[in-house]
């Protein structure tokens, strides 16, 4: 039996139109689930299970080398029954459309952004975009290893999703071509954000327009003008080339941005048992990895960052980073309209933080 779901990735290249790409995706999907599924429950057959891992970022950061590092394990602790096929830098999809394509089961394995999974549904995931929500990443670790970690990827399984990890980044500063330091300097700009409401209403609340598009789109809007400025972290800034089309960098650590791994929930449990306890340790270790690593690649980029000699670095001071923490207060409350009390209460409390 042929266990191998159709080859989407010449069909589905982000230079295809959306509109052609998004058909593609749902033509393609029923027969993707379809061969996955029918592979799965075969367990003596010749042809691998395979799992198509797909994500927007590039291969040298914590989040691409721990994709490498699950199909590696997986790979060879399956004896070869399972093979993951790895596709970074949005070479398969582009932010939104991965997300489409796990739940249609076009592929069967994501790392997303957190601030991305709210689009799947999952508002109370945007908590994690509150601004200047975690003094460092022990209280981020602490929020993901806890209650309110399971309770989140609990969520998301009524869309036919199952989250199995969270993976680190770290926080994020802000790039533009001037000086950001007072929240004057906002005014007028146009900034890149990932698609969550809370980030849109923090740069509103920064006297900025936001401008929600794809991490892959987010260079060439830098050099044409389209855009002004954007957040990321130094990781994703130096892997994508973003200090090549930006002259400031403010180390301002206003926000987290972390991920979920997730799979196609019906793809995950049609799996046989054994391989399924297989992989859930290979994705164990692949995430101690990734968390172990994290850290140590955010200072590194940031150095490169500062050798590159091509952006100016100005780290907020205690002033102005309370003049940034007193505009944003409005975000949280806005954010009550969309972050279920329960989550809110189960944050942390900070001293300080925006009430
Ligand atoms: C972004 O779109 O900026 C990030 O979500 C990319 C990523 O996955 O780190």
């Amino acid at each position: 039996m042929n266990t191998a779901p159709p080859d989407t990735r010449n069909a589905l290249r982000p230079s295809l139109p959306a509109t052609t790409r998004r058909y593609l995706v749902q033509w393609i999907a029923a027969a993707a689930l379809c061969c996955a599924v029918a592979g799965s429950v075969s367990a003596t057959a010749p042809s691998p299970i395979i799992i198509q891992f797909s994500h927007v970022v590039k291969p040298d950061t914590a989040k691409g080398k721990a994709a490498l590092r699950f199909k590696q394990l997986a790979e060879s602790r399956t004896g070869g029954k399972v093979r993951v096929e790895v596709y970074p830098d949005s070479q398969l999809y582009k932010d939104r459309e991965e997300l489409d394509a796990l739940r249609l089961g076009a592929v069967q394995m994501l790392a997303t952004s957190l601030s991305k999974l709210a689009g799947l549904g999952g508002d109370d995931f945007l908590a994690f975009d509150l601004p200047f929500l975690f003094p460092d990443r022990a209280a981020y670790r602490a929020a993901v290893d806890g209650p309110l970690g399971v309770s989140l990827l609990k969520k998301l399984e009524p869309r036919g999703i199952k989250g199995l990890a969270f993976w680190d980044n770290g926080f994020k500063v802000f790039t533009a071509n001037r000086p950001l330091q007072g929240v004057a300097d906002f005014k007028g700009l146009k900034i890149r954000v990932q698609a969550s409401k809370v980030l849109v209403a923090q740069m509103r609340a920064l006297g900025s327009q936001e401008s929600v598009s794809p991490l892959i789109d987010v260079r060439a809007d830098l050099t044409s003008g389209k855009l002004d400025g954007q957040e990321n972290t130094p990781t994703n800034i130096y892997t994508q080339g973003l200090h090549d089309v930006q002259s400031h960098l403010t180390v301002s650590n206003h926000g987290y941005l972390a991920y979920a791994v997730i799979v196609n929930k019906a793809f995950w449990e049609k799996l046989p048992a054994e391989l399924r306890a297989i992989l859930e340790g290979a994705l164990r270790d692949a995430t101690t990895f990734e968390n172990s690593i994290a850290e140590a690649d955010h200072h590194k980029a940031l150095d490169r960052l500062k050798a590159s000699g091509k952006l100016t670095l100005h780290t907020l001071t205690p002033h102005e980073a309370a003049q940034w923490r007193n505009a944003m207060a409005p975000v949280y409350q806005e954010a009550r309209n969309w972050i279920s009390a329960e989550t809110l209460a189960a944050l942390p409390v900070l001293p300080g933080a925006p009430p």
